[in-house]
């Protein structure tokens, strides 16, 4: 299968995930308001199967980058991986263990993978500029 320079894919993922990741907080942050409804377990199952999609979201951007990304964009995305792999473990601990602390990390690393990707997608956007660029650079010496 050829996978060439494409990274046209690399960006909607990462687009959608960081539109997704969104919903995902403010979910969060409807899940952990004091307010109960009769929604709250439908929004936390909700909550629980966005996390969960996130990690397989992010794997794939892990694995394409390894096509694709330059060693720099490699880096960002492992680490995005491993911080919602964290993220997850952090809200599986929550769910048995009411604490405050836990509470706080699992928001805080919510906004870090945020941050995280869209660094990463800009970090993209420019080695699609650069690869652009150098190519009609080609182009112009034939
Ligand atoms: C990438 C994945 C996830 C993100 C970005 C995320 C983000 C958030 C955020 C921002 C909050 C609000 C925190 C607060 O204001 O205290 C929250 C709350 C919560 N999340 Fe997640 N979450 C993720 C995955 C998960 C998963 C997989 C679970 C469960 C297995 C989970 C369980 C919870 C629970 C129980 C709360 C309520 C905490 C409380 O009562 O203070 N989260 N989440």
């Amino acid at each position: 299968m050829a996978r060439g320079n494409d990274m046209s894919g690399q960006r909607t993922v990462g687009v959608v995930g960081a539109a997704g990741l969104i919903i995902q907080i403010v979910l969060g942050f409807f899940v952990a308001g004091d307010v109960s409804s009769p929604l709250s377990p439908f929004l936390l199952s909700t909550h629980m199967i966005i996390g969960l999609s996130g990690v397989a979201l992010v794997a794939y951007l892990v694995a394409r980058a390894y096509y694709v990304a330059s060693a720099g964009l490699k880096f960002l995305y492992l680490v995005t991986f491993i911080i919602v792999l964290a993220q997850i473990a952090l809200g599986f601990r929550i769910l048995s263990v009411i604490d405050q602390q836990l509470a706080m990390s699992h928001q805080g690393a919510g906004i870090a993978i945020l941050v995280l990707l869209g660094l990463s997608e800009m970090m993209l956007a420019r080695q699609k500029r650069a690869q652009a660029a150098s190519a009609s650079v080609k182009v112009a010496q034939k």
